[in-house]
């Protein structure tokens, strides 16, 4: 028999799949027999967000974790998003396609730097934004998304000072959005800093009726030039609901297979990175694979290990973000 194999994680020896397998039909049995869900981020590959039970952003994606009564969550995602579902359920096995599956957000923020940042403010409130690791989300206040970011900033006192981390474009988004000075992280995401408004500008003068839709992350000439900024799940509405029939999506594309399902008549052009190149994909969501996501539930691993004291320190403020998002 020809197999494949497939390295997890840099920790186990690779894993033979069977290439003859039919893969989505083995995940269907896999999750019924484990009573497992999948849960899916937007920028996942198609074939992944079609096996998947709930695909979401950010603030979906915690909501459904918790909710959840499945006994295995197999997360295809990247690993704060796992630890987040981990966090909401320490009693449920979370399994991971891909472990590597980093962030360039959250690898750019580590605990210690956090901790002697946060230091130098004393009394102020950190509000940090869920793509950081449990450590950062134990160090802060608030845990934040793309999509209540700006409603739960505006409800801290405006004489609090603020410490937002770790996305600076999010961050310098939401102190103009709300004139609300803060002090702020300065990491950046690696796809939505590849944007380039030279490219965006040409695209827009060769498509002048289209509107472009520009995910919070991008840097502040893309958001201007956006007629529409919000999370994934804010884009996907906006595009479904909105009369235009054309839009540039200035986020990683991956998000059009859910746009293109949900207005077939509509033309949806992914923003070019500035170099040729496929920068503008997610190298840490793609790691992800349906083979991977199969071997996952097949093996009920790889596995999120979590200390319990990180996990009871870390959901404080994802508590505080769900309980301020409920409304
Ligand atoms: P949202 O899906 O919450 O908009 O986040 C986008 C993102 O950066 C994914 O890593
Ligand atoms: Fe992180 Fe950017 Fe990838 Fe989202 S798209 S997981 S923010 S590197």
């Amino acid at each position: 028999m020809v197999t494949r194999t497939l390295p997890i994680a840099g920790r186990q020896p690779p894993r033979p799949v069977d290439p003859s397998l039919d893969l989505e039909a083995e995940i269907a049995r896999l999750k019924n027999e484990r009573s497992a869900t999948i849960l899916a981020h937007y920028y996942q590959d198609s074939e992944i967000q079609d096996v998947a039970d709930f695909i979401g952003d950010s603030l979906q994606l915690a909501q459904a974790a918790k909710k959840t009564e499945a006994k295995v969550i197999c997360f295809a995602g990247v690993h704060f998003r796992a630890e987040t579902a981990k966090i909401l359920n320490p009693d449920r096995e979370v399994v991971v396609p891909d472990l590597e599956a980093g962030c360039s957000l959250a690898d750019g923020c580590p605990g210690a730097k956090f901790a002697a940042w946060k230091a130098r403010f004393p009394g102020a409130v950190a509000v940090t934004y869920i793509n950081c690791s449990a450590e950062v989300k134990a160090l802060s206040d608030y845990i934040v998304t793309s999509s209540n970011a700006e409603k739960i900033v505006a409800q801290i006192p405006r004489d609090r000072t603020i410490l937002f981390a770790p996305d600076r474009n999010l961050g310098a988004y939401l102190a103009k959005k709300l004139d609300r000075p803060m002090e702020i992280w300065q990491g950046s995401c690696i796809v939505h800093d590849t944007f380039s408004e030279r490219k965006l500008i040409a695209l827009k003068e060769r498509n002048p009726t289209a509107l472009v839709l520009a995910h919070p992350e991008c840097e502040e000439p893309i958001l201007r030039m956006a007629d529409f900024v919000g999370s994934t799940t804010g884009i996907l509405k906006y595009a479904t609901g909105s009369p235009a029939t054309t839009f540039i999506v200035v986020t990683e594309p991956g998000i059009l297979h859910q746009m293109q399902k949900a207005a077939p008549g509509k033309t949806f052009i992914a923003a070019p990175p500035e170099a040729n190149c496929a920068c503008n994909e997610c190298p840490h969501m793609k790691k992800n694979t349906l083979e991977k996501v199969y071997l996952a539930l097949r093996d009920l691993e790889p596995k999120l290990v979590m200390r319990p004291d990180l996990i009871e320190k870390a959901r404080v403020p994802i508590d505080r973000m769900l309980a301020l998002s409920a409304s």
